[in-house]
């Protein structure tokens, strides 16, 4: 009752402050850059990444979480471009196959529960040469004792954090998926517990 009574009015306004970090804020305008047409992004979240998007037309915003979703409702509103809400997961997406061109995902691979079949769902509607583009914080390959403390406190981070993992290794998921990786670079984001603070900025194609 308690823990859903939390969901339900206090997680999603941590979630709409703690995304809003100056520093994730500056990796989400380098993602964004050189992105045009039809966008598919996924756990849209509170609409953060609208203000970035430049020569896009229409932002499928899918988002399973309506608590969440309705702290975009003002800057959806904002936009000048076309914004239409998905309710569904990533785990099935109710678009055709090959269809968009772009897709985004900034820190919602972490949260899926069945990162596999979501993988897989992104393959399935990206147009062949379409690009997946990724933000997100990842497992720390470089440091030992940080992978171990991300490992043990994964599942109290599921618990706080809707579903977070802090140890997934997204990069080699991707290509097991069967994505080309046209670019990954991996920063620490500044102002970031070191626990959470390794990032993946990534573009990855669907071959053709
Ligand atoms: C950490 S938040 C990131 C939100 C947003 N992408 C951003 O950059 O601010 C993770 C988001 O993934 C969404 N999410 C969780 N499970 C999901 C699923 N199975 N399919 C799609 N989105 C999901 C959550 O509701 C939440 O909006």
């Amino acid at each position: 009752m308690l823990y859903r009574l939390y969901q339900k009015h206090i997680f999603p306004h941590v979630l709409n402050q703690v995304m809003q970090t100056s520093s994730l804020m500056d990796l989400r305008r380098e993602l964004m850059l050189n992105i045009s047409g039809e966008v598919l992004e996924i756990g849209f979240g509170t609409g953060l990444n609208l203000a970035f998007y430049q020569g896009v037309d229409t932002v499928y915003a899918l988002e399973p979480n309506l608590d969440i979703y309705a702290l975009a409702a003002e800057r959806i509103q904002l936009t000048p471009f076309h914004v239409e809400h998905i309710c569904a997961s990533a785990e099935q997406i109710p678009l055709p196959n090959d269809h968009v061109e772009h897709i985004i995902s900034t820190w919602t691979l972490c949260s899926i529960p069945d990162l596999n079949q979501s993988l897989q769902e992104l393959y399935r509607v990206l147009k062949p040469g379409g690009t997946l583009h990724v933000l997100e914080h990842v497992l720390n390959r470089e440091n030992l004792n940080i992978q171990r403390m991300q490992h043990v406190l994964t599942p109290i981070q599921k618990l706080v954090a809707d579903g977070c993992h802090l140890n997934r290794d997204i990069e080699t998921l991707l290509l097991e998926t069967g994505f080309d990786i046209q670019h990954a670079q991996y920063i620490n984001a500044v102002g970031i517990p070191k626990i959470g603070q390794r990032m993946l900025l990534a573009r990855v194609t669907k071959p053709f």
